[in-house]
């Protein structure tokens, strides 16, 4: 699969120039200045970062580049040192997780964070309006309102129909294979009918099979004008259906554009992707992208 092919005659970055930090025609997602240090180390220092509506970019780099970190500073699970940044227009920076989904941006976590003691079906529930992350406690205790309840199960029924998970969906989500665990969080993700979603490796320890319905996903998404803004290392995944590739390196945007773009600047290649096959599978299990 070549991204010509995937992409054939849809040049969705209309002009883009391919410069770090380059301005796009309509962005969804324009951030400024966003830093964050860990003692003396600056894990995140972008400069400026845009992202094209309607789109899936690609975020790459190497292990500890900083990725998951501005994952979690732009969705709000993670305090910035500085910077601004707007979603549809909006300032959103300072803004909680579930503010932040709210807002219409989502994401999921590099470990998935499916709670593997309650069923398939609760846990999509779980991602509905209002039930998010850090009020689950709350979420259980609180009288749920039955009109509300039955839309949100309706809505979690249609969405593990589309991700072939409707059959467990009585099942505890422990019981699920690791790649089934990750269309979980993603189809969870969904939930609130977000226009971004951001997907921290979302195809890292899944077997092939379940890799191809994992990218059939991302470009459905698209497809229903999603802008969809994923991590991923393998190269060949990322060439096949990427319209627009962002290089992180020590917490910089270094390189910016098209596949083709990025498949011809070697100096990206050697030396910041060149030894990304073999760590790939070592960043799926060993690095802890929820911090
Ligand atoms: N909570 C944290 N405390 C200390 N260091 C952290 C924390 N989170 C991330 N880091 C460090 O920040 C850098 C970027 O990490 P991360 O964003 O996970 O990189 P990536 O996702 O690109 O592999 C790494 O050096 C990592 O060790
Ligand atoms: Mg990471």
């Amino acid at each position: 699969m070549s991204s010509d092919e995937t992409n054939a005659g849809v040049d969705r970055m209309a002009g883009a120039e391919p410069v770090p930090g380059s301005a796009k025609s309509d962005p969804i997602l324009v951030a400024d200045g966003v830093r964050r240090s860990f003692g003396g180390l600056r894990a995140v220092d972008v400069e400026h970062l845009e992202v094209q509506r309607g789109t899936i970019t690609a975020l790459i780099g190497p292990n500890g580049a900083g990725k998951s970190t501005l994952f979690n500073l732009l969705t709000g699970f993670d305090r910035v040192d500085g910077g601004r940044w707007t979603f549809e227009g909006r300032a959103v920076n300072g803004r909680r997780g579930h503010q932040v989904a709210r807002a219409g941006m989502v994401r999921t976590f590099q470990l998935t964070k499916a709670l593997t003691r309650m069923t398939v079906l609760d846990n999509m529930l779980l991602g509905a309006p209002g039930q998010f992350g850090e009020r689950m406690a709350g979420a259980f205790l609180r009288p749920v309102w039955q009109g509300q309840e039955r839309l949100n199960t309706e809505r979690a029924l249609d969405l593990l129909e589309r991700f072939k998970l409707v059959d467990k969906r009585h099942e505890l989500a422990g019981a699920l294979s690791g790649g089934q665990r990750k269309l979980l969080e993603m189809a969870r993700s969904l939930m609130t009918d977000p226009t971004m979603i951001m997907l921290d490796e979302p195809m890292a320890g899944v077997n092939p099979a379940l890799v191809q319905s994992l990218l059939g996903h991302i470009t459905s998404l698209r497809d229903d004008g999603k802008t969809v803004l994923f991590v991923e290392h393998d190269m060949d995944v990322i060439m096949g259906i990427s319209d627009w590739i962002v290089v992180l390196a020590q917490g910089q945007v270094i390189a910016e554009g098209r596949p083709s773009d990025i498949r011809s600047n070697r100096q990206v290649i050697d030396a910041y992707l060149g030894a990304q096959e073999e760590s790939s599978e070592a960043a799926g299990s060993g690095d802890d992208g929820q911090r």
